[in-house]
């Protein structure tokens, strides 16, 4: 891809050209635009070495070329690292007052800002502010790391490492990449734990942090599908996007009714939900109390609906519910059996069309970024693994849906 790599005045300025770096051995095609002050840390020539093009930083270089215009249109992301307060408080009052100004305000792709400042600058009001304006606008900063600043000073404001802004700037533009692989469509996607009650303030829950059903609802909507987002309870926001409807539920009796009702003439759901199997069997309307006999209450557990299995069942009975059915089996495997092995089973008796299988236990994918997925079918043998950011299997799963779908 083409990227405009802005670089303001600050001591990590030189850390930019490592991000540089990781970009062009990438194979991207990276166009530096510094400002003067970045020019007193890092000079033109490192920078023209580093990207092998000629480094423009003045509005009226190169002017036959219309850079101040051009370059923020035909780049598909525009990074600034790093950002200082200064260059994000220019940004956020639209200030073109260098070619890096201007290329800001003529971008049409996504923007990220890499901030760099001590502590007292980051949380200062005004650099909030301006932060907030520019988020409001779509403006992608990234939350500064913690750690060593300039002198001995440590503390929030720290430049994040070049991986790390690589890292995030490759999902942000994969995440604005739209495709049509589900354009027409309708998915249903339950995303998150439920809530099992046992009184008024307490419950049974798990835990989902709801990552993965959401990037699923976002990957979907991203293929131009109409999608409802089923969401328990969540560590993450719930997205919000033109394409998605957002439907809250507690329990796994609210996640059943939510399902037989917003998944009829939908084409697909995708139940990334850990639904509770049991729940108290009796939940009281007062807040059990404490003795002072120190005795403690006994817990009976029941059965919870199985909404996978129930929704099959009622497609099989005729109710218009969606032609692919996902199931996801959360399994630890045993030591006579693999989790696959386990998922395999799951598949013939849940009956959907595909189940994701992946190995879960303490530490291991609940609340996790990253995942590590098989995908089996239930009208073929071949098994697709995916392994990345809860984005990547994401897609992957989006895609496989539209095939089956097609
Ligand atoms: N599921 C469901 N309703 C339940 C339990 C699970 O719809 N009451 C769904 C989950 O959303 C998931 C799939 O069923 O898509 C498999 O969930 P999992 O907990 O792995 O399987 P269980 O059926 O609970 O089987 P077991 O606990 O015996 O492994």
């Amino acid at each position: 891809m083409r990227i405009v790599l802005g670089v303001t005045g600050g001591i990590a300025a030189y850390k930019a050209a490592l991000l540089l770096r990781l970009m062009t051995e990438d194979g991207h095609e990276v166009h530096v635009v510094p400002t003067d002050s970045a020019l007193k840390f890092v000079g033109k020539p490192t920078w023209e070495a580093l990207s092998g093009r000629p480094v423009y930083n003045d509005t009226f270089e190169a002017v036959e070329d219309v850079n101040h215009v051009l370059q923020g249109r035909r780049a598909d992301v525009v990074v600034l690292a790093p950002a200082t307060a200064n260059s994000i408080a220019k940004a956020a009052a639209g200030l073109a007052e260098d070619l890096l100004g201007n290329i800001l305000l003529t971008a049409t792709v996504p923007v990220v800002m890499a901030p760099a400042m001590h502590t007292e600058m980051w949380e200062n009001p005004a650099t909030k502010a301006n932060v907030a304006t520019l988020r409001t606008r779509g403006v992608h900063v990234i939350e500064p790391a913690v750690g060593r600043l300039t002198g001995v000073d440590t503390g929030k404001g720290r430049f994040p490492e070049p991986e790390d802004i690589w890292a995030q700037t490759q999902q942000i533009v994969a995440e604005t990449q739209t495709g049509d692989q589900l354009a027409g469509r309708s998915v249903v996607v339950s995303a998150g734990g439920t809530r099992e009650a046992l009184d008024p303030v307490r419950y049974l829950g798990n835990r989902s942090s709801g990552k993965q059903g959401v990037a699923l609802a976002k990957a979907a909507a991203a293929q131009g599908a109409r999608v409802t987002l089923i969401a328990g309870a969540m560590d993450v926001q719930a997205p919000t996007h033109p394409n998605i409807t957002v439907v809250r539920i507690e329990s796994t009796r609210d996640l059943l009714d939510a399902v037989l009702e917003h998944a009829q003439h939908q084409d697909a759901l995708i139940m990334a939900a850990a639904v509770a199997d049991f729940r108290p069997a009796t939940a009281t309307n007062e807040k059990i109390k404490k003795h002072d006999d120190a005795t403690a209450p006994t817990i009976v557990l029941e059965q919870t609906e199985d909404v996978l299995r129930t929704s099959i069942e009622q497609r099989a009975a005729g109710q218009p519910l969606p032609r692919v059915i996902v199931g996801f089996a959360a399994e630890t495997g045993d030591e006579t059996t693999s989790p696959l092995e386990y998922g395999r089973a799951k598949l013939q008796r849940k009956g959907c069309e595909i189940l994701v299988v992946n190995e879960v236990g303490i530490g291991k994918v609940f609340g996790q970024d990253d995942n590590d997925v098989t995908i089996l079918f239930a009208n073929s043998h071949e098994e697709v693994s995916v392994r990345g950011s809860k984005d990547v299997v994401a897609k992957a799963i989006i895609e496989q849906v539209a095939a089956a779908l097609a």
